[in-house]
């Protein structure tokens, strides 16, 4: 046990040691099935399709795919999908054993959507369908896919030749077996063939001799690998872009570079102390999903696989790949992506946009939206790794209301639960969890208790005794119980993605199960990639076992998908699916966003962590993942009040707003700060509450859509191509650009202001920029370089209070900002800010217009209706040409005189009072 807590402590203290231990991690190189992908060549592909196998139905077509170097069959099957996507699966024609595929339903919402195909042309080499307006051409030899938008083929799969499928085996085979002679001449001639003779490079199907691939061993960590060589990988080519996005999670810039000269950019998600910025190297959570954009057209590839995966890139200024729509070669920019996979099946979405939006929403179609959070989960949140016991928080708590400065959620560490057994509470600190939290709630607030997935190994943990006799937990490569080493010692992890599994885990959220828990009681699930102190790469053995015989090394990045999966089912039972949940993960998939929020794990108190905040997120959001956050202040370390405070302003503008800090870090709660510091937190705290109904209100129309709260600035302004690396500023729907301050001792910067015939507002002054163009901005410590797009309408609280729970009620301020043709246009959802009974209709969508000096508020959806107190208190209208003398209010036809003031400052006009119920259609006519 001693060595146990030395190890423990040890790595307690490496949290300190700044940079990573890069040697605990692999590179490309370590990784076997990596580098065999890796050394492909391009000119050698040996698969040819097999047109006489061709099966056409009306929305897929099937055909084999013949490896002419060992005779290996696969079965490919391209379906058209509803809505502008197309879905690319191969697979083994007879695998000798089944191969690992997320079940549907899972990361994919369900079963796909199809739609018929028409087929144009088709030859003996080659097919072309045609859906929507888009094209499939399937070639034959060499074996390729081209999809085709509006006749510009826009993504070709396996047009480098890189596809490489290692089928299924038996350890030993006998001489020849795999390795049979091609029946079919493999496509090169024969002073090639020569020249690669006993060359160890190239595509020959020989991997099977290698020692890797029946075993492989990572510094002390062997990997058993009873199935030997199973990856899959090939080239998809982005035709005609330069600039592609996604693939989180990597601390890396917005627009993703190339990986020539180093490791491809890894997936696989891994508790990584210390992170460094701006390398390819795999972190805790795994989207495979990639964007790519140029000024016409906006694609998506999503790589539905779920096993460490491993992307390379790089770019050409032509296209290489002929063209195959027969216009020759042309001088389009294209980026090369080669996709590597150690397991699973090649299982490929295609989404032809031909919008940013479109993307979103043809992705949403496919693994869903984030759920509508909770007011409090968009609000700010106060953590720290501790807040050690019942008096600490009472204390943090009070400070926050002395010092006047909102909060909702206070967060409680591993520390709380008796000896970081989780569902349990140290008695000694926590003697009576329920009134603590009662109290917390008594202001409208929440609280959140962390449940890491390893249960410590102890006859007496009820939880940990449960699920070893249900047989609940992973298993190792000898069938027993895993067991490895976390916060709680010696433990084991549920096999979460086992169904039974994760509704036993659901159930222990049940408020009878777990004491002391109660409905305003929310959970954070961290070390859920999973994290093993002393496993390999401080993660689960590859060949640990999970549900149906599949090994880790099959479906390692979804572990903690499901995690928080079941944990979000426990708080939907708990409540009777009255009370949306709010979840917090580390280690996330595609389509986690269906089960609450992320955070972009351990960072530091450095200006280079705050700054690459930015296109962390944007990644993250770009893919799904938009309920995201960094820790302010840094996890790591220190930050001086000017960095904290500027985290602050940041973060205060992004989606997920929580501060945390290692439990070797001073306190730094806002109000601990000098002074003038913790005036501008309070401000930027403040700030954030003011423009909750904007952020609810996109997050609203984000589990509509799919779009993102937090944008890059080439969504929403597509053809303009300054914007398509930029990720020093940022959008908050359309209608707030961000830039925020990353840097020490600045105090200003250069802001682009986007859209040639825009007018940007910045939204303490109202000063006015012209788009199009960069400006310099004075931005002193007390200002966050925020403005408001001129043509929208942004709703507003402006009685800030405790919590957003005691604002339910508060009225709004609308802030209309002018476009150049004095219009304007916004809107405004609202319920109950809790429950689910939105989805029977219990809301509003409130649509507002500026236009002709008169004002509008109308239902944006006739189906719903809700009502509230909440009512309008004020309008504010900047950039009026003229001052208005008169204002009237029509409601329903009857017709009364408002209170205008005007200030001369920016052509400030200012309604006072309507007093108009937010439910109610009104207009005030201005003259
Ligand atoms: C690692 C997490 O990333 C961090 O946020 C947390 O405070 C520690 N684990 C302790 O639970």
């Amino acid at each position: 046990m001693a060595t146990i807590q030395m190890l423990v402590g040890l790595l307690l203290l490496s949290d300190l040691v700044e940079s990573v231990s890069r040697e605990n991690f692999k590179t490309c190189n370590q990784s076997s099935f990596c580098k065999r992908h890796r050394r492909l060549r391009s000119d050698a592909s040996p698969y040819v399709v097999l047109m006489e196998t061709m099966q056409i139905q009306p929305s897929r077509i099937e055909v084999q795919i013949l490896n002419t170097k060992n005779n290996v069959r696969l079965l490919m099957q391209v379906t058209a999908i509803k809505d502008n996507t197309a879905r690319l699966k191969i697979n083994e024609l007879n695998p000798l054993r089944k191969r690992y595929e997320i079940p549907v339903g899972d990361v994919l919402v369900g079963e796909p959507k199809t739609q018929d195909m028409k087929v144009l042309v088709r030859s003996g080499s080659s097919i072309s369908l045609g859906f929507e307006e888009n094209k499939i051409l399937i070639t034959s030899r060499p074996f390729r896919v081209d999809f085709i938008n509006k006749e510009e083929p826009v993504v070709s799969i396996n047009a480098q030749g890189l596809l490489k499928f290692e089928h299924s085996r038996e350890r030993n085979p006998p001489q020849n077996e795999g390795e049979e002679e091609p029946k079919e001449p493999p496509m090169e001639n024969q002073a090639d063939k020569k020249k690669k003779e006993g060359e160890k490079k190239g595509n020959e199907e020989n991997d099977a001799n290698e020692p890797e691939t029946w075993e492989e061993t990572f510094k002390d960590f062997h990997d058993s690998k009873p199935y030997g060589p199973s990856s899959v990988g090939v080239d998809v080519s982005f035709r005609g872009f330069k600039y592609v996005y996604g693939i989180p999670e990597h601390a890396e810039s917005m627009a993703l570079k190339t990986t020539k000269s180093g490791d491809p950019y890894r997936l696989f998600n891994l508790d990584v102390f210390g992170y460094e910025l701006y390398n390819p190297m795999a972190l805790y959570g795994s989207v495979p999903v990639m964007l790519a954009h140029n000024e016409k057209q906006t694609v998506g590839v999503f790589w539905h696989n779920a096993a460490e995966s491993w992307v390379d890139i790089s770019f050409n200024t032509v296209d290489k790949v002929a063209d195959i729509v027969g216009r020759g070669r042309n001088e389009r920019p294209q980026t090369n992506t080669h996709w590597i996979s150690e397991s699973g099946v090649i299982d490929v979405f295609i989404m032809m946009g031909p919008t940013a939006h479109d993307v979103f929403y043809q992705y949403a179609q496919l693994t869903g939206t984030t759920n509508l959070p909770p007011m409090f989960a968009i609000s700010y949140h106060q953590c720290r790794w501790n807040y050690n016991d019942q008096g600490d928080v009472e204390n943090v708590d009070a400070n926050f209301d002395i010092y006047d400065i909102p909060y909702d959620v206070i967060w409680l560490d591993i520390d709380h639960a008796d000896g970081k057994r989780y569902f349990t509470w140290d008695a000694r600190k926590f003697s009576n969890p329920i009134e603590m939290v009662n109290n917390i709630a008594s202001k409208g607030r929440k609280m959140v208790t962390i449940v890491d997935p390893h249960l410590k190994v102890d006859g007496n943990y009820r939880i940990n005794k449960e699920a070893k006799d249900q047989g609940l937990y992973v298993k190792n490569k000898d069938g027993n119980d895993y067991e490895g080493w976390c916060w709680s010692e010696t433990s084991s992890w549920p096999d979460f993605t086992n169904p039974k599994v994760r509704q036993w885990w659901a159930s222990k959220f049940l408020f009878d199960d777990y004491k002391g828990s109660t409905a305003d009681l929310f959970t954070w699930n961290d070390m859920n990639e999973p994290a093993v102190f002393n496993g390999p790469e401080i993660t689960l053995h590859k060949d640990a076992k999970h549900m149906g015989g599949f090994e880790n090394s099959d479906l390692h990045n979804i572990y903690g998908y499901y995690m928080q999966q079941a944990t979000a089912e426990g708080q939907l039972l708990r409540s009777n699916n009255k009370d949306r949940p709010f979840v917090l993960t580390r280690a996330f998939f595609a389509g986690s966003q269906r089960w609450g929020a992320a955070w972009t794990g351990d960072n530091a108190a450095e200006w280079s962590h705050l700054k690459v905040s930015i296109p962390m997120l944007l990644s993250l959001s770009l893919v799904g993942i938009t309920h995201s956050g960094a820790d302010v202040g840094g996890f790591f370390n220190n930050p001086d009040p000017e960095l904290l405070t500027r985290w602050y302003q940041a973060a205060a503008f992004q989606p997920f707003f929580r501060a945390h800090a290692h439990e070797f870090s001073k306190r730094r709660e806002p109000y601990l700060q000098p002074k003038k510091n913790m005036q501008v937190i309070r401000d930027a705290i403040r700030a954030r509450y003011s423009y909750l109904p904007l952020w609810y209100t996109l997050f609203y129309e984000g589990e509509q859509s799919g779009a993102p709260p937090m944008r890059p600035l080439w969504v929403e302004y597509p053809t303009d191509k300054r914007t398509f690396k930029m990720d020093d500023e940022y959008l908050i729907g359309t209608s707030l650009l961000v830039k925020p301050i990353t840097e020490k001792g600045q105090t200003g910067t250069h802001v682009y202001f986007p859209g040639k015939d825009q007018l940007w507002y910045d939204i303490a002054s109202y000063n006015s920029y012209k788009g199009g163009q960069s400006t310099y901005v004075e931005a002193p410590l007390s200002k966050i370089p925020v403005f408001q797009k001129g043509g929208s309408i942004i709703p507003r609280k402006m009685r800030i209070r405790r919590s957003s729970g005691l604002m339910k009620h508060d009225p709004f301020t609308l802030v209309v900002c002018l476009d150049k043709s004095g219009s304007a246009t916004g809107s405004l959802y609202v319920d109950d800010y809790n429950s689910f009974n939105y989805r029977k209709g219990e809301h509003l969508l409130r649509s507002f217009s500026f236009q002709h000096n008169e004002f509008h508020s109308r239902s944006g959806d006739k189906f719903c209706s809700f009502s509230t107190k909440e009512w309008v208190e004020k309008i504010v209208i900047i950039g009026l040409s003229a001052r208005p003398t008169k204002a009237i209010l029509n409601v329903k036809g009857v017709e009364s005189s408002l209170q205008l003031s005007y200030s001369s400052d920016n052509n400030q006009v200012i309604i006072r009072k309507p007093g108009v119920n937010i439910a109610k259609d009104f207009s005030i006519k201005l003259s």
